[in-house]
């Protein structure tokens, strides 16, 4: 662990971190901030103040305190929706000087007090909608200056409160027993839409010309009457939209209303209780400007001849959410304008007749109804028709003739209905669609030539709910589609190409039966931009799904399945790949190699796939890589240097992984939290699995000093011993040091000596002769007109021989080395001189490195072994070889002396025994 590492951790905590806590910052724009879903209770303090977007919800926030938002004055929308606040302490919203949207939904807020919304100078939109108020203060409004739009729906309130201080509002949704616009202190010149909810709304009332600018109206109510006091017509002359929808309301109340608004173009009816009888119908289609009806109540099921009379200038006509299973033969026949008709949501079982000959219908939509058969009449003479909807049916065949009049038909959807084939009569049915869906079906079977016809087709989705068989060359020719979604049984191999313009495609991969692939479908769609393969769970892909070639314009590429054995050559041809999704795998190990080809890919998501180890990113080429998601895999311990190679990372998810909360995440815990590039998403909710005393801790609250506490530690240690070691060095320097010198000489001797080997000189003298001064006497009195005169040796003496400005070691070494044999004459003071034991050594080097006998000693005086003990390798040196003793010798001179010239002589025979000339003690 690096120093660095140890400095950030001690280093004070930054005030912004990147990575925030419970809440992430947006991708594309950091100022955008969510800490929605994060079982928030207060407003977190580690928001950066430059936000301009907070969403707190929904979490379990009670208490807006005064200190919470201060600071964020660049912030333009504040999300506390879904919380249980119930108390916002007054001032708290001081410094939002640029807020324009707030939201207080569903929340527990009980009053409004005058100063609670004190600051927002600039809101626009206030939310306030499904509270618990009791008290709403006459101020509160005043400071909001330029409110534009209050939804209080849900909330009981007296509204002269709110509109009072609000003359620009241009939406206002609220719950109120009773609107009096009149009583209001000046128009609501701006107002626009007003929706009065659903609480018992007993009156509405405006008699001047206060409301010009109405346009919308939604009015609903559990009261059975509204006192409608409207007398006179012009009041709402701008009113476009008008929504009732009551529960149970007197024919009377509805025609009272819909008899005052002529300039209304869209209705909408709702009703949970009886249906509107004949003459609410006919009132309503009686409004001069009506173009679009939409009803919706429960209780009707039959639409009778006379229903409708009075729509015949109805444009749109929309029937929702009933138990309609019937319109009678004619219910629909005085509608010559009837542009889109939507039964949605009934209980129809066959197309209603009454619909044959609506010659300006151009959208029909019969979404979700229970439509089991088509009949070939069906759709007869409707000569505008361009869409036909009929998801969500329960159609299972379709005949030839079905449709074969609809010249116009460009758009039809079967989704969900009970298909199991788009069998021979689908062929050449409709020649002119251009969006065809038969999603969520059953197709067993898909043959080829079914949309063989079909040119101009540019939206395809035949994925199914099971496995299919899409033949061979299914899809040739068709060469407008631009989205094309289909099942496939796997079968071995397989080419697509030759959609010159497809930009979409999705593949889903099914099986009945357990499969494994092994030969790949090969893909040639050059301006392809984005690729989904799902895979269903029976299919094991042995090795390559596909071939992607000339993929030069693929974008995106996601692939859902379980075995995820994706070859390196996967994506060799599509260069400008820039999403990659990889999921649910079983065991994702990819090649080292893989993302090498796709250096601009900017996103990839690797989520359930299993992973334990990142090393694969080491050699990936992801220069340009921004977002990365590796939610739900295994990994336990993160090496953030593999982020070194993904260098454009801004963004890393990794969520749901079982982290291990020891010291092997330290580095990384520092980085998610310091890093000032790459937002760690979530990371503040990361939490432990092991080890178990720390199961479902939060990762980042580890307490990484303790790493670096065992670590200073064993720096302690260290620099104790560095203390303690400088002082022995000062000691032995002191007591020790010729002992100390003399290791540093027997180095340099022992490198000298290697040296000498290697040149290998020849003797030049017989003898090196080792003595102390006071030893001299005895050499040159006994020694040398023996040795050099009587028997002829040369010798080296050291007072005679060195070399003068020569380093002693030097010069003794190279006596050594230049004589054939070492002669000491061993003393008491020999023993103590301070550099003869040197010349042993060098000696005994040569001794040991040669394996020669080099060494004769010669002893003086007579030395107890106790007198040795100090000097370990004389001691070594007297136990393994014999010596020559002068003490011993001197009754019979001339027999030593010849010992001395028998050793000397030895020394041109390595193999001989030193014992031969040895004289014993
Ligand atoms: C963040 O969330 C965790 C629980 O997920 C909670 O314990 C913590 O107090 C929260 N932090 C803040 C600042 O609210
Ligand atoms: C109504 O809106 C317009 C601009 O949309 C504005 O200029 C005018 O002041 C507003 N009227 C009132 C009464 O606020
Ligand atoms: C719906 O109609 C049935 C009879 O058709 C009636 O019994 C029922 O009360 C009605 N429901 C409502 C809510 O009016
Ligand atoms: C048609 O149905 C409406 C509503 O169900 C009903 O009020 C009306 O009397 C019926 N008209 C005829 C002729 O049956
Ligand atoms: C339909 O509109 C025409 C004029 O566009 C009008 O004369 C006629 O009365 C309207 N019919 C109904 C039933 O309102
Ligand atoms: C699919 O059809 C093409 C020609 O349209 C042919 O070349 C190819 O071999 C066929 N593939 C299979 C698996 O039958
Ligand atoms: C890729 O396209 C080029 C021309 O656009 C074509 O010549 C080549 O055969 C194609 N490659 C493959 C593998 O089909």
């Amino acid at each position: 662990m690096s120093l660095l590492s140890l400095l950030l951790v001690l280093l004070p905590p930054p005030s912004l971190f990147y990575s925030l806590k419970n809440c992430t910052a947006d991708f594309y724009d950091r100022t955008v901030i969510d800490c929605g879903h994060s079982h928030l209770t207060t407003v977190p303090s580690h928001i950066p103040k430059s936000a301009t977007l907070i969403n707190l919800g929904p979490n379990q926030i009670e208490t807006i305190k005064q200190t919470d938002l201060r600071g964020f004055t660049q912030l333009q929308t504040l999300k506390l929706g879904n919380n249980h606040i119930s108390l916002i302490e007054d001032g708290a919203f001081m410094d939002l000087s640029s807020l324009t949207h707030l939201n207080l939904a569903v929340n527990h807020l009980s009053s409004l007090t005058d100063n609670m919304f004190k600051g927002l100078s600039n809101l626009v939109t206030l939310d306030l909608s499904i509270n618990k108020f009791r008290n709403i203060s006459k101020f509160a409004f005043e400071p909001l200056k330029s409110l534009q739009e209050v939804y209080m729906s849900f909330v009981p309130v007296d509204m002269t409160n709110i509109i009072s201080h609000t003359p620009s509002i241009r939406i206002l949704s609220v719950e109120t027993e009773s609107f009096e616009a009149d009583v209001c202190p000046f128009p609501l010149l701006n107002l626009t839409m007003l929706q009065l909810g659903s609480f018992p709304l007993k009156k509405f009332s405006v008699h001047g010309n206060v409301l010009p600018q109405l346009e919308y109206l939604i009015l609903s109510t559990n009261h059975h009457e509204v006192e409608w006091d409207v007398p006179n017509k012009a009041v709402l002359k701008s009113l476009k939209r008008l929504e009732l929808s009551f529960k149970k309301m007197t024919t009377e109340s509805y025609l009272s209303i819909l008899q005052s608004v002529d300039s209304v173009e869209f209705l909408e009816l709702t009703t949970f209780g009886n249906p509107f009888d004949q003459s609410v119908m006919d009132a309503a289609c009686s409004i001069p400007s009506l173009q679009k009806l939409k009803i919706t109540y429960r209780n009707i099921t039959m639409i009778n001849d006379t229903y409708l009379r009075a729509c015949s200038n109805l444009t749109e006509l929309g029937f929702y959410s009933n138990a309609l299973s019937e319109l009678s033969e004619c219910s629909l026949r005085m509608m010559t304008r009837l542009k889109r008709l939507n039964i949605e949501s009934n209980g129809l079982t066959r197309i209603p007749t009454t619909i044959r000959n609506l010659s300006t219908i151009t959208h029909l939509s019969f979404l979700s109804n229970h439509i089991t058969k088509l009949q070939c009449s069906d759709f007869l003479n409707l000569p505008l028709l361009e869409e036909l909807n009929l998801n969500y049916n329960k159609i299972s065949k379709f005949k030839n003739c079905v449709l074969k009049d609809l010249k116009n038909i460009r758009v039809l959807y079967l989704k969900h209905n009970a298909f199991s084939t788009l069998d021979e009569s689908f062929r050449s049915s409709f020649p002119y669609l251009v969006d065809f869906s038969a999603e969520d079906n059953y197709l067993r079977l898909v043959h080829k030539g079914t949309f063989n016809k079909m040119l101009y087709l540019t939206d395809l989705n035949i994925k199914s709910k099971s496995a299919t068989n899409v033949e061979n060359g299914t899809f040739e020719g068709l060469l407008n589609l631009r989205h094309l979604s289909f099942s496939q049984t796997y079968q071995s191999g397989g080419i697509i190409s030759g959609l010159e313009h497809l930009e979409s495609l999705v593949v889903f991969i099914t099986s009945n039966k357990e499969t494994v692939v092994s030969n790949p479908v090969t893909l040639n769609l050059s301006s392809l931009q984005k690729l989904t393969v799902e895979v269903d769970r029976n299919v094991c892909v042995d090795q390559a799904l596909y071939n992607l070639h000339n993929m030069t314009n693929l974008q995106v590429f996601s692939l859902e399945t379980i075995c995820c054995d994706i070859p390196t050559h996967t994506f060799l041809e599509t260069p400008h790949l820039q999403k990659l999704k990889i999921t649910n795998c079983v065991d994702f190990s990819p090649d080292l190699d893989l993302f090498k080809t796709i250096s601009e890919l900017k996103f990839l998501d690797l989520s359930h796939n299993k992973i334990q180890s990142l090393s694969f990113f080491s050699r990936a080429n992801l220069t340009k890589l921004e977002q990365l998601i590796l939610r739900n895999n295994e990994l336990q311990i993160i090496n953030e240097t593999i982020f070194e190679a993904l260098p454009s990372l801004k963004y890393l998810d990794l969520s749901e992984n079982p982290f291990a909360c020891d010291c092997s995440n330290a580095e990384f815990i520092i980085w998610a939290i310091k890093n000032k590039q790459v937002q760690v998403v979530n990371g503040f909710q990361y939490r432990c699995s092991s080890p178990l005393s720390l199961d479902g801790q939060f990762l980042l609250d580890f307490k990484v000093q303790l790493c670096w506490e065992e670590t200073s530690f064993l720096c302690f240690l260290f620099s104790s011993g560095l203390v303690l070691f400088t002082l022995l060095s000062s000691f032995i320097y002191h007591f020790m040091r010729w002992q100390l010198a003399y290791g540093f000489y027997l180095l340099q001797a022992f490198l000298y000596d290697s040296k000498k080997k290697r040149q290998g000189k020849p003797s030049l003298y017989d003898a090196f002769v080792s003595y102390n001064c006071h030893d001299e006497d005895w050499v040159y009195r006994e020694l040398v007109p023996e040795l050099e005169e009587r028997q002829g040796w040369k010798l080296c003496l050291h007072h005679r021989d060195f070399q003068p400005g020569k380093p002693i070691i030097e010069n003794i070494t190279d006596a050594i080395y230049r004589s054939r044999k070492t002669l000491c004459v061993i003393s008491r003071h020999y023993l103590q001189s301070e550099w003869c034991s040197r010349e042993i050594q060098m000696a005994s080097f040569r001794l040991f490195d040669e394996k020669r006998d080099v060494l004769i000693l010669l002893f003086l005086e007579e030395l107890s072994s106790n007198q040795l003990s100090p000097f370990y390798r004389i001691r070594k040196l007297v136990r393994s070889h014999t010596y020559l003793s002068w003490n011993q010798a001197r009754g019979n001179k001339a027999l030593f002396w010849e010992k001395l010239q028998k050793a000397l002589e030895n020394g041109n025979n390595p193999a001989g025994n030193p014992n031969r000339h040895a004289a014993n003690v």
